[in-house]
């Protein structure tokens, strides 16, 4: 059978530095409120001038770099992102064209913070179905233009970024000890729009609008539903939460990632943790934290990785990814 292995991972964060000192200087909050409910210590802001597309372009070319491709060998182009430069072209197509590719098929998945899970879900599914072999699979966001910087309870919580993999086709035997995707699964549930959304949008407002979240609900639901699409990819691939290596989560609150694991039974020392750094950037938290542990080591060859994230929708999911 075919299974869609992940060959090479890369990440870009913009060089600007947000703290939550200068957070503090700006809306009524702190330092010390910030770290104890969130775990975040700083976010990276895009410059002015510097798109979703540019972040995406540079996670992308690491990821090439690190799979020793060239950008000509793929096929197929999928961005995750709630913030792509303009309503349209798809953000991947802008990608496919500051990449320098002039063949493919590019196109851009909405699932908010959950839009990398499904970006890798449906590029698996393609790649595995023979008609494609060699995926970008692109998270990339900047939260920081649609944040309302009034707002202490969201605009101390994000942050941009980009994170992608390079999927190619390989042969595998169909048992769970074959490198790559070995299981996937997605939720989504329109009935909780109103708990995180964006306040505008082209074919309402006629605006771009501002993000607003009632944390809290979201915050009940992320731990419920994450823990249990977890367990259910894991069944499907066959194995149990013992098994897995590490986790690689979307990056939203420290308290979820330790709740999370707690509800699996899994030490948090199993759970790559990067929102201290990076806060949330929404569809690039997981591929900047898959990058971040594969870069440092951590990640080793046939390690078992359970991906997982949960966003506005609500949308939620989880991938088994044998390293
Ligand atoms: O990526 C998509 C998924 N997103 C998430 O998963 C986010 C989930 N939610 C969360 O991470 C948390 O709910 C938050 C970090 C957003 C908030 O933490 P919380 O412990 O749930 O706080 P809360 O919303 O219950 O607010 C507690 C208090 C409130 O004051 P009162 O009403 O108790 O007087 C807030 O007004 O904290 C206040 N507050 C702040 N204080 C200082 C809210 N934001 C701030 C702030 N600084 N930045």
């Amino acid at each position: 059978m075919i299974r869609s292995r992940i060959i090479g991972t890369g990440s870009y964060l913009p060089a600007r530095i947000l703290g939550n000192d200068e957070l503090a200087a700006r809306v009524e909050t702190s330092n010390a409120w910030i770290l104890e409910r969130t775990g975040i210590r700083q976010r990276h802001i895009a410059a002015d001038g510097e798109f979703t597309s540019d972040l995406g372009t540079a996670a992308a070319r690491a990821a090439l770099g690190a799979a020793g491709l060239a950008a000509a060998d793929v096929d197929l182009i999928i961005v995750a992102t709630a913030t792509p430069d303009q309503t349209f072209p798809a953000c991947a197509t802008v990608i496919q064209y500051k990449l320098g590719m002039a063949s493919g098929v590019a196109f851009d998945i909405a699932a908010v913070c959950s839009g990398f899970l499904y970006a890798l879900s449906v590029a698996d599914a393609m790649i595995v179905s023979g008609a494609y072999r060699t995926a970008l699979v692109i998270g990339a966001e900047s939260f920081s233009r649609i944040l309302d910087w009034e707002d202490r309870a969201t605009c101390v919580l994000f942050g941009d970024g980009a994170g992608a993999v390079v999927l190619r086709a390989e042969t595998g035997t169909g048992q769970n000890s074959d490198r790559g995707i070995l299981a996937h699964r997605l939720h989504s549930d329109g009935r909780y729009n109103d708990l995180l959304f964006v306040d505008g949008g082209p074919g309402s407002t006629g605006t771009t609008g501002k993000l607003r979240m009632k944390g809290r609900e979201v915050f009940r639901h992320a731990v419920t539903n994450l823990a249990d699409v977890m367990t259910e990819t894991l069944a499907a691939a066959g194995l149990h939460a013992s098994d897995v290596a590490w986790v690689v989560p979307h990056q939203a609150n420290l308290r979820i990632l330790e709740a999370t694991a707690r509800k699996l039974g899994l030490p948090i020392e199993r759970v790559v943790i990067t929102v201290d750094g990076h806060a949330n950037t929404s569809a690039a938290s997981v591929p900047l934290a898959l990058d971040t542990a594969v870069r440092d080591g951590r990640i080793k060859p046939n390690d078992l990785l359970l991906l997982e994230a949960m966003g506005g929708g609500f949308t939620w999911g989880a991938a088994a990814v044998r390293w």
